[in-house]
């Protein structure tokens, strides 16, 4: 925790660094109160920053300063100076040696940022700004430096490593040891990573397209290494792809992998040592779920493709965040949708940026995806500079289509090697290498709010012309109160009255992208016999909400016959976003709550369409979320939501009960279990039959739930029935599968934090006396952020009902939650507290009680800079 007031960092500010660090080399001696850290580093005046010799500033945080040296020579203390943020040194040449000593605590480390234990093992987050709580160090990434580093442990950690190439070990003379790793490439200090432990490993290898062999290594504890398979399959896969797509490869001998107990955040791209959540990397078919394989699959890829657009190519400040993320997002996405299904990573992706970055860029975090100003980094790894910022890389790639985005990303990577650099930079490597201009694309970086588009047409009888009318706008946020048109690329095709694709210009194209570009704009077409259908948006061509008057009927059409499955599935979700919102009325108003029958037609429909992937069948049977019902609210009615949904759920469950048996019959199947896209999709469909099944409570429904829950052979299978269970049964026998589950899964840490979410994120089960109740178990760590997720997290976030409670005693919960997380981990509270900073879209009462809970946070004492910033701009 920092003493002063949060300062504010503005990107208009950025200078050059004063001096480059030419050469790092660290030793460290390891003990869990007292590490000691010397640095050694070849320090030099950096020309281009001008003239003079201007003290040397390095960032050093909670650390205990031992000894400064400058060219061999101990530094008198009266020549330096210990500031707030670090040290301030005095310089009397434009090149010399600096050494530096200091000592600090890796076991009362709770912030998991730098050097810390987890579980008795040593290991490092150094993002954003986590080395300078390791020594003191120019922390910013445009300072690049070969690090050498060597650890030196007791032999109780056989497994000593860190970034590049090992390059000696041996023994020290009381009995400890010692390994010393170079890692050839100049890097970052935020890319350092270094891991002790009693590890056991699997180990690979591949061979690159230029016939280069890489070692590959996967490290857990002993008892995790039957879970390693997966993760080492999809890392040669992402090898492979990033070879044939980008034709990138990798460049060290050796790629290694550490999974960790203790993390902030999924997963970490350290060169040559990427260090994982253990949720994100360990898996096996009894203990994951397929979607678990899935996202294993994705963030392995993610932190391998960062080697290049992330490492090789890095950042020069952290406003350009999304230079590396954005890009790596759009690579992995593209990478899983080779590898699965196309539309069904499509679907859930935009589902994710429509309920959370969509709520983000309506909220008082709103900022662009290059933001201007920060209180805290930290807070700006967000939906809005990951999946916006992946749909602004996206846009690019469909403006300048697959070879004019491959040459872009060439020249790119070619002319930036080496170097940290701009979204701008980014961007210009695309104009250049397609001859373009992309000034006015640009704006997507710059400006934040969702923009949304408003589209009329009108057909022509007697011309047969057609005219397509788009008003695109943009709300004010915060420091942005007026907009300037983006450039916005809209995917379009038109039906036919036979549902089929007409041609839309005289080469026959029958999906063009309209390039929309002012604030009012029309497009004509014309040789229509009779008015077409507009399937706007196709494949979610822009991160933009479009409003057309479409009907029920029209909605239908569309998702029988759109030849673009994004929008078939989107169709479903706005037939559906009608209806409930129709029940939200009726309840609010007293009235007998009714489902549409055409939802209840569509829906059946669908499932009775057997040629369609049962994985899209079920994303288009999924009502839309509470949580995106809310964010398409004009005012949040969490009651009205609840009910409307819950009333919906049942109401299809009773009409299309023959069905859903039907389905789950045929899909039920005894077979072993494989994480390929074939076999996800059929488990995917079978089991949201079950769920919906299960909403009738009806006893056939529930012992289906309760067979498959018995005989499960995988844990897909076993956790949705044991989720329908625990949505829909009766209480002693969800009591009782719950502990039976429990005790043949305690032994598991990623199981036991299944066990905990799908209880905390259950409106049924999932009570606010539950979850206090669950937080008192043995097995819950407040010290452990998957632990802090799966319980708080997922009550906040996921158990819509219980944490909305009218009484405002849910909101109370995780603010309390949230106050003592700040003194352990101020990163994870100021995550867990997003939750409640969208007071203002509440109706009145219930936002009063989320504000006052937001207050009660404030007055709660000295906040951390990440809480602070988080709930002082929600407050505003
Ligand atoms: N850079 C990581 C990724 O997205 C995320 C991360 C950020 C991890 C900060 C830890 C700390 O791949
Ligand atoms: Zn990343």
């Amino acid at each position: 925790m920092k003493d002063a007031q949060p300062n504010t960092v503005y990107l208009k500010d950025y200078k050059l660094p004063e001096y480059l660090i030419d050469s790092t080399k660290l030793h460290f001696e390891l003990q869990p109160k007292g590490t000691l850290v010397k640095s050694q580093l070849k320090v030099r005046r950096n020309p281009a920053a001008g003239a003079g010799l201007p003290p040397l500033l390095l960032d050093g945080v909670e650390l205990e300063l031992l000894s400064v040296s400058i060219d061999g020579q101990l530094v008198p203390a009266s020549r330096y100076q210990e500031i707030p943020a670090g040290l301030s040194i005095e310089v009397e040449k434009p090149e010399f040696e600096l050494e530096i000593c200091n000592r600090i605590s890796p076991e009362n480390n709770t912030s998991l940022e730098g050097l810390y234990l987890s579980n008795g093992m040593y290991c490092t987050q150094c993002e954003a700004e986590g080395f300078r709580k390791i020594t003191y160090y120019p922390d910013r990434p445009d300072v690049m430096s070969k690090f050498t580093t060597t650890i030196v442990a007791p032999r109780q950690y056989p497994v000593l490593l860190s970034n590049g190439n090992e390059i000696e070990r041996g023994a020290t003379e009381d009995g400890r040891h010692f390994v010393t790793w170079e890692d050839p490439f100049a890097k970052p200090a935020y890319l350092f990573a270094l891991v002790a432990g009693d590890l056991q490993r699997v180990e690979d290898s591949y061979t690159t397209a230029s016939g280069r062999q890489v070692t590959l290594q996967i490290y857990t504890e002993a008892k995790n290494i039957g879970k390693c398979a997966h993760a080492m399959r999809s890392l040669k896969k992402a090898m492979r792809w990033d070879e044939e797509v980008y034709g990138r490869e990798y460049d060290l001998d050796i790629f290694m992998i550490v999974a960790v107990d203790h993390f902030n955040m999924g997963a970490m791209e350290n060169k040559g040592l990427n260090i994982f959540n253990s949720a994100c990397v360990l898996a096996s078919p009894e203990t994951a779920t397929d979607a678990t394989f899935q996202r294993i699959e994705a963030i392995v890829a993610h932190e391998y493709f960062h080697n290049w657009s992330g490492n090789r190519v890095t950042c020069r400040d952290w406003f350009q965040l999304s230079l590396k993320e954005g890009f790596t997002v759009f690579r992995d996405a593209e990478f899983s949708a080779d590898m699965n299904s196309r539309a069904v990573k499509r679907i859930e992706d935009v589902s994710l940026l429509r309920t959370q970055q969509f709520a983000e860029d309506a909220g008082p975090m709103a900022h662009p995806v290059r933001p201007d100003s920060y209180m805290e980094i930290s807070n700006f790894y967000t939906l809005t500079v990951y999946e916006k910022g992946a749909e602004v890389v996206r846009m690019i790639h469909t403006l300048l289509g697959a070879e004019g985005f491959r040459k872009g990303s060439d020249l790119y990577f070619d002319r930036h090697d080496g170097q940290a650099v701009t979204c701008e930079d980014f961007v210009k490597a695309m104009e250049d290498a397609n001859g373009v201009d992309l000034t006015q694309f640009r704006r997507w970086y710059s400006q934040a709010g969702t923009p949304v588009l408003d589209v009329t047409d009108s057909y022509d009888e007697a011309s047969g012309s057609y005219t397509l009318t788009v008003r695109q706008s943009c709300p004010p946020t915060p420091g942005q109160k007026e907009k300037l048109p983006f450039h916005i690329p809209l995917a379009l095709g038109l039906l036919s009255a036979e549902g089929k694709d007409l041609p839309l210009d005289e080469a026959g194209n029958t999906q063009l992208v309209l390039p929309v570009t002012e604030a009012e704009q029309t497009f004509h077409f014309s040789g229509f016999a009779e008015k077409p259908l507009p399937s706007l948006l196709r494949g979610f061509s822009a991160p933009v909400k479009v409003r057309y008057d479409y009907s029920s009927e029209q909605l239908l059409f569309l998702m029988r016959n759109d030849s673009d499955a994004f929008n078939r599935w989107d169709a479903g979700q706005r037939l559906a976003f009608a209806a409930l919102g129709q029940l939200q009325k009726d309840y609010r108003n007293g009235k007998t709550l009714q489902l549409q029958p055409e939802l209840v037609e569509a829906y059946r429909s669908v499932l009775r369409n057997r040629d369609l992937d049962p994985a899209l069948v079920a994303k288009m049977l999924a009502l839309p979320s509470e949580q995106t019902l809310a964010e398409e609210a004009e005012r949040i009615d969490a009651e009205a939501i609840i009910e409307a949904r819950k009333f919906a759920r049942h109401a299809l469950a009773e009409a299309l009960k023959e069905d859903l048996l039907e389905s789950y019959r045929r899909l039920h199947k005894d077979k072993p279990y494989s994480p390929e896209a074939a076999d996800i999709a059929e488990r995917s469909l079978k089991n949201t039959c079950l769920d919906y099944l299960c909403a009738t409570e009806d006893a056939d429904a529930l012992l289906l739930a309760q067979q498959q829950f018995d005989k499960a052979a995988n844990m897909t299978d076993c956790a949705a029935a044991l989720a329908a269970l625990v949505n829909y049964g009766n209480e002693t026998d969800v009591d009782k599968s719950l502990e039976t589950f429990y005790e043949r899964w305690k032994v598991d840490t990623q199981v036991v934090e299944l066990w905990f979410s799908l209880q905390s994120g259950s409106a049924r089960w999932g009570t606010l006396e539950r979850v206090q109740t669950l937080m008192a178990h043995p097995a819950f760590e407040l010290k452990n952020p998957n632990k802090v997720r799966a319980v708080i997290g997922a009550f906040a976030n996921r158990n819509f009902a219980q944490f909305h409670r009218t009484d405002g005693s849910g909101f109370e919960f995780v603010a309390q939650q949230v106050i003592a997380l700040d003194k352990l981990n101020p990163q994870i509270a100021a995550r867990l507290v997003i939750p409640l900073t969208r007071w203002k879209k509440y109706s009145s009462a219930l936002g009063e009680k989320m504000r006052q809970s937001l207050e009660s946070v404030m007055q709660s004492g000295k906040l951390s800079a990440d809480l602070y910033e988080v709930v002082s701009k929600s407050l505003q």
